[in-house]
Parts: C-alpha cells; structure tokens; sequence
C-alpha cells in the first residue's frame, strides 16, 4: 500500500480543490493549481446523489450528444442519474467514489469499480468534472485518487476506461495522463433500447497496466 493513500474502499472520498487564483503569482503557473488536494476525509453520502446525478446529466448532455439519441439525453436522464446514483452509494462496496468540491460546490467525480475486469484490472466507469471548470487539474486530480483506490484496494495495479469515440477531447486527456488506447469496442444502450442511440457509436478502452504512473504523474502535458 503507497504511503498517502485514502482509506477508501466502498465508500466516498471527498477532495476540496482550490482556485488557481489562490496561487502565488510568482507561482501561477500552469501547474501550480495541480496540487489542489486540502481536505480528504469519507463523505456522509446524505444529499449527495442528486448533486452528483446533476452533474453527470449535465456532462452527459454536453459531451455525449450524437453518441446518445437526443430523445434520451433530453429526457429524464436526471431522474435516471439519481437512480443509479442512490444505488451505488447505497452498496458501494468493490467500488470507491472520490468527489471534488470548491466552496461546497461540486466540481467533477470520478467512480471506480474494483477489478471490474481479470485481464485490464479496475474500471473508471465515470469521471465527469464540470463544463465551467475545464483545463484546472481537477480532472487529472481525480484520475490521480482513482489510482490511489486501485493499487490499494484492487488486486492488481491495471486500471482502464472506456471513451466514445466522438470524444475527442477526452481521449486527449487520457493520452496526456499516460493510457494507452488498446482496443475498439461497440457503445452499449441505454437500458438495453437501440433506439436510445445514434446508429451504433463506438468507444475506445484505454487502459493503465499500472496506475501507479497516475499518482505521481510525469504526464506529456502542453507546454504552452
Ligand atoms: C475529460 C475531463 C474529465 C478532463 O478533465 P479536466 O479537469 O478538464 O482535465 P485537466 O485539466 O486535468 O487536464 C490534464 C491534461 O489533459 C490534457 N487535456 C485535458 N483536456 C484537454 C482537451 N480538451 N484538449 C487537449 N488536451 C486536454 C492536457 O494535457 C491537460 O494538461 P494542460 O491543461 O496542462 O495542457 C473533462 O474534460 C470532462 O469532464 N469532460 C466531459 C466528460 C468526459 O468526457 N469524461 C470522460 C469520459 S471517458
């Protein structure tokens, strides 16, 4: 078990994040806001699944349109969302949850599920960080607690995802944050339901044979 790690195992882990602009001027710099962690203590889950559920609705819509059928996406995907949320944080067990929150506000997630799979190890089944909150580290952050979860609860250190492959942007990302791109795969319906989709999208599983590299990152970030 790495020294630091949160004791975390079926259960919420809740991370307070700090604005860049809280950095030292002489130290604003691109990284600076990459080391937000302040608070990591277990989260008393209470109203938490409609805020998380609201979130993921709002990120769904954004950035899975084209992929997911407009019909689905302007439906009750909240109510969904909070149905499936209230049940995992109700028997969270073999999976670890970690929030990012500023100022009592949610500012992105992340959900594992502890080896989810024999060959490519514990999945990222959703990592969302809010749209206005972009390109701050919080999404790297997660990913690093994600890591963290997997090599000390998984059984292995392997850790991968699935993206879509419209999603451009976040396959960036995990390219940037060291995964590999491994395999293509066909998206999944929502409860089953072809129509719930746009054709047949397809997603990319992008795998972390050892997470370790995510917790202390040596990742090909931009310069600029
Ligand atoms: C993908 C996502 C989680 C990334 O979170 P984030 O907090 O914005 O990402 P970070 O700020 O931690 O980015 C870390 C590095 O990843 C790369 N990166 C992130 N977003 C990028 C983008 N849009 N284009 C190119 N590179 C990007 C960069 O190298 C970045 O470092 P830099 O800002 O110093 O250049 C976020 O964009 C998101 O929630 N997207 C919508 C939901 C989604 O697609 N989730 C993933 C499903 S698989």
């Amino acid at each position: 078990m790495l020294a630091g790690n949160p004791p975390l195992a079926g259960g919420v882990l809740r991370v307070t994040t700090r604005p860049a602009q809280s950095c030292p001027a002489s130290r604003r710099l691109r990284s600076c806001h990459r080391v937000p962690t302040l608070v990591r203590r277990p989260y008393r889950t209470g109203d938490l699944q409609p805020r998380i559920a609201a979130l993921h609705a709002d990120s769904w819509r954004r950035h899975y349109r084209g992929a997911y059928a407009d019909t689905y996406l302007d439906g009750d995907l909240l109510g969904e969302r909070t149905a499936v949320w209230s049940a995992r944080l109700a028997a969270p067990d073999g999976t670890a949850t970690i929030i990012a929150e500023r100022a009592g506000r949610l500012t992105g997630f992340v959900h594992v599920m502890l080896d989810a799979d024999p060959r490519w190890g514990s999945l990222v089944d959703n990592l969302h960080v809010d749209h206005s909150e972009h390109r701050a580290g919080i999404g790297a952050e997660l990913m690093a607690y994600a890591a963290r979860a997997v090599l000390a609860h998984g059984s292995s250190p392997a850790l991968h995802l699935w993206v879509l492959e419209q999603n451009i942007r976040a396959q960036k990302f995990h390219l940037a944050c060291g995964g590999a791109q491994v395999e293509t795969g066909t998206v999944s319906a929502p409860r089953g339901n072809p129509t719930l989709l746009n054709g047949t999208p397809r997603k990319y599983r992008m795998a972390w044979p050892d997470a370790t590299g995510l917790v202390s990152p040596d990742w090909n970030r931009s310069a600029d």
